[in-house]
């Protein structure tokens, strides 16, 4: 399956989501190719700070990615693509390639706005593509917040499935990232339970 994270806007996690769902199916024992299509480059500087590499990362940001790409799948299982906001050449390149398009989203209107531009791109595709699913997931939400628990009312409007697994604002995501890590790596705790389950139910949409 190809999975592309994607949001025209920055900083929404589409980079520490696509690490973490690349490094769980690559637990899972899935051999996984991790595409950098960000000229910004953050995956490809975090899998260096890294050790042993426990999948594959290559950067490509390019318009042409969704040609480029047909050479590459036959190696993987699984392939993620971590997309660059605003480019939007890229972003289509980076749709055409995709089997699904996952659009985080914070808790907040500016982002409910900012994903019905990439969803637009999304429609615009699925004329051609049928078959291409596309899914909002809420990421970094805080629990007692009422703008956390409402998100989901104000996402109504944008006619599209949202995974019922929402990801929160943790700092593990952030230290872990630091040193070229993932929460996986940290033991049990809350921010990896929520990416097993995010893994879970993207896994569940084909
Ligand atoms: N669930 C979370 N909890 C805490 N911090 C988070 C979470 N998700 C992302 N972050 C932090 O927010 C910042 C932006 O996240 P990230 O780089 O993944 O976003 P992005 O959409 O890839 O940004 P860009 O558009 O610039 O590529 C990073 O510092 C990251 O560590
Ligand atoms: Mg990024």
């Amino acid at each position: 399956m190809i999975y592309a994270f994607l949001n025209q806007k920055g900083g929404v996690g589409k980079t520490t989501l696509s690490i973490h769902t690349a490094a769980e199916l690559a637990r899972r024992k899935r051999r996984v190719l991790l595409i950098d299509a960000d000229p910004q480059g953050s995956a490809l500087a975090w899998s260096n700070c890294r050790d042993q590499p426990a999948f594959t990362v290559v950067g490509m940001p390019k318009a042409t990615l969704h040609q480029e790409i047909e050479l590459m799948v036959g190696d993987y299982d699984d392939v993620v693509i971590d997309g660059p906001p605003r480019v939007a050449g890229v972003a289509r390149s980076i749709i055409l390639a995709a089997d699904i398009v996952v659009i985080p989203i914070q808790p907040s209107p500016m982002d409910v706005w900012a994903a019905a531009e990439t969803i637009d791109l999304v429609r615009d595709a699925q004329v051609y593509k049928p078959n291409l699913k596309c899914v909002l997931t809420i990421n970094r939400k805080i629990a007692s917040t009422a703008i956390g628990r409402d998100v989901r009312k104000a996402l109504i409007e944008l006619e599209t499935p949202v995974l019922n697994t929402d990801v929160g604002q943790r700092v593990a995501f952030a230290e872990s990232a630091a040193i070229g890590s993932t929460v996986l790596d940290l033991g049990r705790n809350k921010a990896r339970k929520e990416i097993e389950k995010l893994v879970n139910e993207l896994r569940r949409q084909f």
